[in-house]
């Protein structure tokens, strides 16, 4: 086990009122798994990973990282975590992007030399070459945010925590990182505990998702099955010959989560079926009226409907 949160409980309090983040966090993670952790603005995900690492101290409960228990005097257990927080705190603004890194890996006791070998190639990976002697305030947000995770990743601990680390990026930048994120999760067996918004992230990284709501985790399931319990399944029908009023009637009247759709090339027909079964169903009715199927396409799901269907039905009921 590489994570441990056993019991996790955080408030805030002011003069007048006390807010319960985390009520009652536990989950393992596993070494070299990918998890996502979701859930809605306020949830308490950023609020749990500062608390993982190290940064605030949890009311109650326990948390061991490779065994260790993190403990917020000492240092033992924080040592194989690296992280990128939220909003670019993570960087000094008056220095530049190269002494950024010499001393974040110099604290951690990584050479100058051995730094340079490693971060060139990188930096030249990230468009970021030609600012390696720029300031990190002069730097746009997207570039700001590059460099945060070049640093998390040059420190090549076990664990790397990630708070919205495509936040605020471009389309371009969105994708290096993802990619590159992908290739360390796939050769380095690095554990990692990403927080996002971004779905298409989630979707390509991560194996298995938590999900917080109110501070409790609802959902904790690996993302195969959850694609599964929302494998509903959509076609879109296209036909030979224009339909007919009468044939328009009987579809509109007949079938459940059905819509003629007016496209460019013609009218289609989509349906979404629970079902397997109810597909023969289709096809009987379309011969029952004689209307001719020129092809059947099967619409993709959409991850990232799933995974918002989840986070409204969990706020809902508990429950997925
Ligand atoms: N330092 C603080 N003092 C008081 N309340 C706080 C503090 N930090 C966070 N909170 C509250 O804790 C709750 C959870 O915040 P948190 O930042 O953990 O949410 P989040 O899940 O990361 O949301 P987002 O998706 O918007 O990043 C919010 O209601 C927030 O107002
Ligand atoms: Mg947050």
């Amino acid at each position: 086990m590489m994570i441990k949160a056993k019991n996790i409980q955080k408030s805030y309090k002011s003069k007048q009122t006390k807010v319960d983040v985390l009520r009652d966090i536990s989950f393992s993670i596993n070494k070299g798994e990918v998890v996502g952790l979701l859930g809605s603005n306020g949830a308490g995900k950023t609020t749990l990973i500062k608390i993982l690492c190290n940064l605030i101290e949890a009311d109650e409960g326990e948390i061991f990282i490779h065994d260790t228990p993190l403990i917020h005097s000492d240092k033992r257990a924080i040592k194989y975590v690296s992280s990128v927080l939220e909003g670019n705190r993570n960087l000094y603004w008056r220095l530049t992007v190269k002494e950024n890194v010499e001393y974040f890996l110099g604290i951690r006791g990584v050479g100058k030399k051995k730094i340079e070998n490693k971060l060139l190639p990188l930096l030249r990976r990230f468009n970021l070459y030609e600012k390696k002697d720029e300031l990190v305030k002069n730097l746009s947000r997207g570039m700001q945010q590059k460099v945060a995770i070049i640093v998390a990743l040059m420190l090549d601990t076990e664990v790397l925590i990630l708070d919205e680390p495509t936040l605020g990026l471009d389309v371009q930048s969105n994708i290096e990182i993802i990619d590159f994120l992908l290739e360390i999760a796939k050769s380095e067996s690095k554990t990692i505990l990403i927080s996002s918004h971004d779905m298409k992230l989630i979707e390509k990284l991560c194996s298995r998702v938590l999900i917080i709501n109110d501070g409790e985790i609802v959902t904790d399931e690996s993302v195969n099955v959850l694609l599964r319990l929302f494998d509903v399944k959509s076609y879109i029908f296209r036909f030979n010959e224009p339909l007919s009023e009468q044939q328009r009637f009987n579809l509109a009247n007949l079938f459940d989560n059905s819509s003629l759709v007016e496209t460019a090339e013609g009218e289609v027909f989509k349906i979404t079926l629970t079902r397997n079964e109810d597909f023969y169903e289709v096809m009987e009715i379309f011969k029952k009226f004689h209307i001719l199927v020129d092809s059947i396409e099967r619409d993709q799901i959409d991850f990232e409907k799933v995974f918002l269907d989840i986070i409204r039905r969990t706020k809902d009921h508990g429950v997925i």
